[in-house]
């Protein structure tokens, strides 16, 4: 192994391939600087032919050669695709999906996670795998499962309705309880037996699809209950690897924003957050970047790895374009750039058939080094390489808390009434890409994080308000600190049932709004909205009882869409309002400070402004803490830092299309070319350049 640096390989399975094609895998690897490959991730066929054996020969193999290469070895347990004897020995390992069709042999990520023969075979699998093979030279990590909630999200079968009466038992006592959190008595649901429940599916609560149910707290504690279901298999796993393995930490892949499992559930379970990076199109570096922070945010800041991503294409999608010149280095750093410390690839070498035998990967079926993807990923091997250890471990230090909520998220997404078009991961990406072009560096935490410590607390769309979440978010604001939320935050109880007050509910009082109604229209429709800078003298000079007003010139216009919520201000200084409709000219933003001009601030943003607005909103709310970036005018710059022993690193990576200059924000070293950098000095970027500037102490000017 090569001493501590980003973690560089991926996933390889020589298992595909005959033996002295494993020499030529590795004389590549030796190019491109892949220190670590991950094993055995689909193998559950081949180290357990049948129920009562097991056979270690091959991966033994495949594990010798590696130790032999000096590569540190990421081990999966395999147990992310289940074996044909299994399924046809067991059949009620396969799951039944949402239209309740029982499912035969087929596919990956297929096991029930109830059944209790797949439990009990998967804890053995992992078990005897970490028997076999804790201690390991340069073993880094354990890989349990792949990508659990891929395939349909779960399962839907009578064991998975057994185990679901069992948790609805474990959360609610008694029945009372249960039928209160579900509003029973609409629509005469009120359960006398525990045995009357059934899982919420096609044939049961649901019509159109997953999003349309009947009865949301049923369905929301059913994906509550399917989350639980599978990390408990994780569990499961990860218990009997910790019987032989004390120390190695213990992980499985995630998928960024993922709406089947809730990851602030799981967190507490991984000894570090991974995840895989396969963007939906060529211009998604702001949702990489949430991504990333998204999955930082789980272990509270610590670092997280990238467990895959493709080095060209990927195979899965309609169209696969191959990641442009430049590009791969680009995202690889970007990763970096928001906490990981590992960056690698799926896959070392092309399968040879079935569906993925297209997969980019490392090495192509002809085993080429001599390709354009081959040497960028040789390229960026060797830039990891060179910068040694210098960013590992080291944390953002961001000022900025964006909140992300699973229960809402699936709420809001299935409740009927107000607009179906509304999608959680869009407005919080609408609110995220305006804080990163501003330049802020933001942890993306779950609503229990402590918000102590932020300047800013940025939650969009929060539809579900539990525990003490408005508590804290007062807080923030009484401390001096800014709020900001959106439409439909502050709805519903943690049952998901609406609270018997005026919306936003609990976040009313921070927020001196309510909202009287709720207005929607269709995609395309527009309602633009006037934001104005207001005057703070004015306004200082109202009297008591003046409503607040807006006062000075028309800063910008926003075209909003899909909701508008009208509202009444309490309190609220009006900041942006309506200009069409029965309602134009009532406010759609609005802006609290319960504290005077000094205090703190509570922004409330009615509407689905467009991305200029929620920018021009944003970089407000920032500025006032002075946190708008240095290169807040640059279009597509990205800065984001890391800071360590009180060294700040910080990495500016271009995403534009044409080249920028900008003016240095620091003086410092850029870790990638040497290269010295004056604050100020002009930088010119090209599209894809990175630079890494450890920055220079400061220095007091006194
Ligand atoms: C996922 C899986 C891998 C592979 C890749 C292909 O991330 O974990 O096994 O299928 O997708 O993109
Ligand atoms: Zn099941």
């Amino acid at each position: 192994m090569t001493g501590a640096k980003i973690l560089y390989g991926g996933d390889y399975n020589p298992e595909q391939w005959p033996r002295d094609v494993w020499e030529d895998d590795y004389a590549a690897f030796d190019l491109a600087s892949i220190d670590t490959l991950t094993l055995n991730v689909f193998s559950w066929a081949t180290v357990q032919p049948d129920e009562d054996t097991y056979d270690f020969a091959q991966l033994d193999e495949i594990v010798a050669r590696a130790v032999a290469g000096g590569r540190g070895i990421v081990l999966a347990t395999s147990t992310g695709a289940l074996p044909p004897w299994l399924a046809h020995r067991h059949p009620e390992v396969e799951r039944t999906d949402f239209q309740g069709r029982r499912h035969v042999y087929g596919q990956r990520h297929n096991a029930c996670p109830s059944s209790p023969v797949y439990r009990r075979l998967s804890a053995e699998l992992a078990g005897r795998i970490a028997e076999r093979y804790a201690g390991t030279p340069g073993l880094v990590a354990w890989h349990v499962g792949n990508e659990y909630g891929g395939f349909d999200g779960g399962c839907w079968c009578d064991l998975c309705a057994a185990g679901f009466r069992d948790w609805l038992r474990e959360r609610y006592g008694s029945l009372d309880r249960l039928n209160e959190a579900w509003n029973a008595t609409f629509w005469s649901h009120t359960f006398s037996d525990w045995e009357q429940i059934v899982p919420p599916n096609m044939l049961s609560e649901h019509w159109r699809g997953p999003d349309h149910t009947a009865f949301q707290g049923i369905t929301l504690d059913y994906r509550r209950f399917m989350s639980d279901a599978m990390l408990q298999n994780y569990r499961d796993e990860k218990a009997r690897i910790r019987e032989h393995s004390a120390t190695t930490p213990v992980t499985t892949n995630f998928m960024g924003m993922f709406r089947p499992i809730d990851y602030h559930r799981w967190a507490g379970d991984l000894d570090f957050a991974s995840w895989d990076n396969y963007p939906p199109g060529p211009r998604e570096h702001a949702r990489m970047a949430l991504a990333h922070d998204l999955m930082r945010g789980l272990k509270d800041g610590a670092p997280f790895w990238v467990m895959e991503q493709t080095p060209t294409i990927t195979a899965s999608r309609d169209v696969n374009p191959v990641k442009r010149p430049g590009v791969l280095r680009l995202w690889s750093w970007q990763a970096v750039a928001h906490g990981a410390d590992a960056v690698l690839y799926f896959q070392m070498r092309q399968s040879k058939g079935a569906s993925e035998k297209y997969h980019g990967a490392v090495l192509d079926h002809a085993g080429r080094t001599d390709t354009r993807s081959f040497r960028e990923i040789a390229s960026l091997g060797e830039e990891f390489s060179g910068l040694g250890d210098a960013v590992l471990g080291a944390r953002t230090p961001a000022r900025v808390a964006l909140l992300f909520d699973w229960d809402s998220w699936w709420t809001a997404e299935m409740t009927d009434g107000f607009n179906r078009h509304v999608k959680y991961p869009a407005v919080v990406l609408a609110y995220y890409r305006a804080l990163w072009s501003a330049g802020a560096q933001v942890d993306v935490v779950p609503v229990t994080a402590d918000l102590s410590r932020y300047d800013v607390v940025v939650a969009p769309l929060l539809h579900v308000l539990k525990g003490d979440v408005a508590e804290r978010l007062e807080a923030v604001v009484q401390r001096g600190g800014s709020l900001l939320t959106t439409f439909w935050s502050g709805r519903a109880d943690e049952d998901d049932n609406a609270y018997l007050m005026d919306a936003p509910g609990p976040l009313g009082r921070v927020l001196g709004v309510r909202v009287e109604e709720t207005d929607s229209a269709e995609p395309g429709v527009v309602n633009p909205v006037t934001l104005r800078e207001t005057g703070p003298d004015k306004l200082d000079q109202r009297g008591e009882d003046e409503p607040a007003s807006v006062v000075e010139s028309v800063a910008t216009r926003s075209d909003a869409s899909l909701v508008f919520e009208i509202l009444v201000p309490e309190g609220a200084e009006v900041i942006g309002t309506y200009c069409a409709e029965f309602y134009a000219g009532t406010p759609a933003v609005t802006r609290n400070r319960p504290g005077g001009p000094d205090g703190g601030e509570a922004w409330y943003v009615a509407t689905g402004l467009d991305d200029a607005g929620a920018e021009w909103v944003v970089r407000r709310v920032l500025d006032r803490h002075g946190l708008v970036g240095p290169y807040a005018a640059a279009r597509d710059v990205e800065l984001a830092v890391r800071s360590k022993d009180g060294v700040r690193f910080a990495f500016v990576l271009s995403h534009a299309t044409e080249p920028v200059e900008v003016a240095a924000h620091a003086s410092g070293v850029d870790l990638l070319t040497g290269r010295t950098v004056r604050q100020g000095e002009t930088l010119v970027l090209n599209p894809t350049d990175v630079v890494l500037l450890r920055e220079d102490p400061w220095e007091d000017p006194e």
